[in-house]
Formats: C-alpha cells, sequence, structure tokens
C-alpha cells in the first residue's frame, strides 16, 4: 500500500472550533490565532462564517476578521482564507468584506439540515446553486462540505449512496474540493473507507477531503484509512478546537496537532511546523483558560516542561 508523499491540510479551528465556543472570543485574538497558524505554514485557514448572528453569535465579526487578515502587514500571499456562506445573502457580505473563497455546506441528512440551516437538503441544495452561480461569476473559489457523512445525531446510520449523491451534486455545482463531514465523529475506518468508496465512484478522490470529528477517539485511525485510499485533503482544528452547535455532544475536529505527528511519522510532507502550530495551539488554549484537546500537544509541552 502506497500512502501519499504530500498532504494539504486546511485549519478549521477559527471558524468550525471556535463557533462553538459560548464566550464571545474577541477579533483580536482570532486574528492573532490565524496569523500564528498561518506562521506555522498552514496555507489554507478557514477563517470564519458569513451566517446568521442569531445563530452562531460567535462568528458575528465575519466582516472584521477577513478584512482584518486580508489587509494585514503579516497577510502571507500564499495563504487563503475560505470563509462559510449559507446563502446570497452570506456570500454578498462576504465578497464585500473581500472573501477570495467561500464554502458552501449541505447535508447527507434531512434532519441535520432542518436543524443546522433551517431548511431540507433539496432546497439547500437550491440555496447553494445561486450561490455557486455568483461564485463563478466572480471567479471566487468554492469549497463544498457534505455533513453527517456516516452517521447523523438526530438520525442514525447514513448510507453512503445519500452521501455520495450530495457530493456529486456539489462537486456538478462547481465545488473545488468536496469535504467529508463526520460531524459527530461516529465513524470508524470500516464505515469512513465504505462512504468513500462510494464518494470516490462520483467525484475524483483528488476532490475529496476528509473532515473528521474526534468525538469517539476515531479521527487519527479514519485519516489513515483515507489515506489507505489515496486522500490527500485533510481539515483539522488548532488544539482540537471546537464542535457543531447544531450536533449536541459532538466534541472538536481532529487536532491540527495531532494530524502532524501521525503525518510527520508516515514521512508525509504537509509544510506545518510543530513548534509553530504548538505556539499557536498554547496561545488560543490559554486564552481559552483550558488545556489543549490534543493529546501530542500535551505530550510534547508536557515533556518540555519536565525538561
Ligand atoms: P433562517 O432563519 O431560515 O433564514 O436561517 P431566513 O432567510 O428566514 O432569515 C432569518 C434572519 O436571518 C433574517 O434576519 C435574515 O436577514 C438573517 P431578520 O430579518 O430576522 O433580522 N440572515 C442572515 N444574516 C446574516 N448572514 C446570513 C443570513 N441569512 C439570513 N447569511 C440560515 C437560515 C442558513 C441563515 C441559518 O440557518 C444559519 O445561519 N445557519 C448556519 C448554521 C451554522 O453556521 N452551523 C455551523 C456551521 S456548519 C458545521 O459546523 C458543519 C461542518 O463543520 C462540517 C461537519 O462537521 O459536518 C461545515
Ligand atoms: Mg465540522
Amino acid at each position: 500500500m502506497t500512502l501519499p508523499q504530500r498532504v494539504k491540510l486546511v485549519e478549521v479551528g477559527p471558524r468550525d472550533g471556535l463557533q462553538n465556543e459560548k464566550r464571545m472570543v474577541p477579533t483580536a485574538v482570532k486574528i492573532e490565532l490565524i496569523e500564528r497558524l498561518a506562521d506555522a505554514g498552514l496555507s489554507v485557514i478557514e477563517a470564519t462564517s458569513f451566517v446568521s448572528p442569531q445563530w452562531v453569535p460567535q462568528m458575528a465579526d465575519n466582516a472584521e476578521v477577513l478584512r482584518t487578515l486580508l489587509a494585514s502587514p503579516r497577510r502571507r500571499p500564499e495563504v487563503s482564507y475560505p470563509v462559510l456562506t449559507p446563502n446570497l445573502r452570506g456570500f454578498d457580505a462576504a465578497v464585500e468584506a473581500g472573501a477570495e473563497e467561500v464554502a458552501i455546506f449541505a447535508a447527507a441528512s434531512e434532519t441535520f439540515s432542518q436543524k443546522n440551516l433551517n431548511c431540507s437538503i433539496a432546497e439547500s441544495l437550491k440555496r447553494f446553486a445561486a450561490v455557486a452561480d455568483a461564485a463563478s461569476a466572480l471567479e471566487i473559489r468554492l469549497r463544498g462540505y457534505v455533513s453527517c457523512v456516516v452517521a447523523c445525531p438526530y438520525e442514525g446510520a447514513v448510507d453512503p449512496e445519500k452521501t455520495a449523491w450530495v457530493a456529486q451534486r456539489l462537486f456538478a455545482m462547481g465545488c473545488h474540493e468536496i469535504s467529508l463531514g463526520d460531524t459527530i465523529g461516529a465513524g470508524t475506518p470500516a464505515s469512513i473507507r465504505r462512504m468513500i468508496e462510494a464518494c470516490g465512484a462520483v467525484v475524483p478522490i483528488d476532490r475529496l477531503a476528509g473532515h473528521y470529528h474526534d468525538t469517539y477517539g476515531m479521527a487519527i485511525a479514519n485519516i489513515y484509512a483515507s489515506l489507505e485510499l489515496g486522500m490527500t485533503v485533510f481539515d483539522s482544528s488548532v488544539a482540537g478546537l471546537g464542535g457543531c452547535p447544531y450536533a449536541v455532544g459532538a466534541s472538536g475536529n481532529v487536532a491540527s496537532e495531532d494530524v502532524l505527528y501521525l503525518l510527520q511519522g508516515l514521512g508525509i510532507d504537509c509544510g506545518v511546523e510543530m513548534e509553530k502550530l504548538l505556539a499557536a495551539s498554547q496561545f488560543i488554549s490559554s486564552y481559552l483558560g483550558r488545556e489543549p484537546a490534543s493529546k501530542v500537544a500535551r505530550a510534547l509541552l508536557a515533556r518540555r516542561s519536565a525538561g
């Protein structure tokens, strides 16, 4: 089995992670976190989301976050800052703030679609098609997410064919990459493999990304299984921050530090420096007043403090 030699990490902590924090995180802290992540070598950092502030108050400073990052003297030209846009209203606001890449987010489960977007899957795809057309007209890159790719917090197991159908629809709309979200982290290498095989039959594997939450501690095993199938893009969250506000009990994405440690151990390059990533992890963890959820971060920091 040959594993890929290079992998792209998409850092989603500032969005997927922080969206779930009850206490408002100041805009300046978000900016500092994102700039530290860019300094660590992450080249794609999901910065915020242009969703309703009534639904996700933590992301209400979306325009200020994006504008500040794009105008920052620390900005690195190779780093992109995609943002979530659930509808045209969000898309227009994102473009106004300077967005160069946006992401639309559908689900493979009807109930989750209702809870997360307040509409059916079919209705969400209609709204996303409008966003996709607007993005294409402005040459803005478009990423697509599918949530609940193997399991839904309300409906239980999800048929891989249903996930593949939604992934295919997003791909046909012009998404350059489809991120497959195990929203509640319930997948195992067996269910993740079945799901990727179904999606890989309708979308090229190099256009698929793994977005695995680590609720059951399976995310690293699921990434390994995905690498074996030739997947080369993974979403991760610094310090393992996060969860989804509409998936009660779901914990954060797989920690970026844990993924980096896995990749380094396998000799797979992703362009990220552990020391700088750890510094970013410590920065946000100390702001939030808790230990990073990342086992790798905890182990490396404990070893360091033991001298
Ligand atoms: P709705 O209430 O059905 O929308 O929400 P509406 O069109 O009826 O509008 C209601 C109000 O929201 C109106 O304001 C609109 O103007 C406003 P009012 O007139 O009452 O003052 N509104 C907006 N405001 C700002 N930005 C917008 C926007 N749209 C409408 N874009 C809506 C529908 C989609 C907006 C809402 O359901 C929503 O914001 N949902 C987003 C939920 C969310 O952010 N979830 C977390 C991200 S997804 C995730 O975490 C999963 C992922 O990580 C993958 C995985 O792990 O599976 C990606
Ligand atoms: Mg997520």
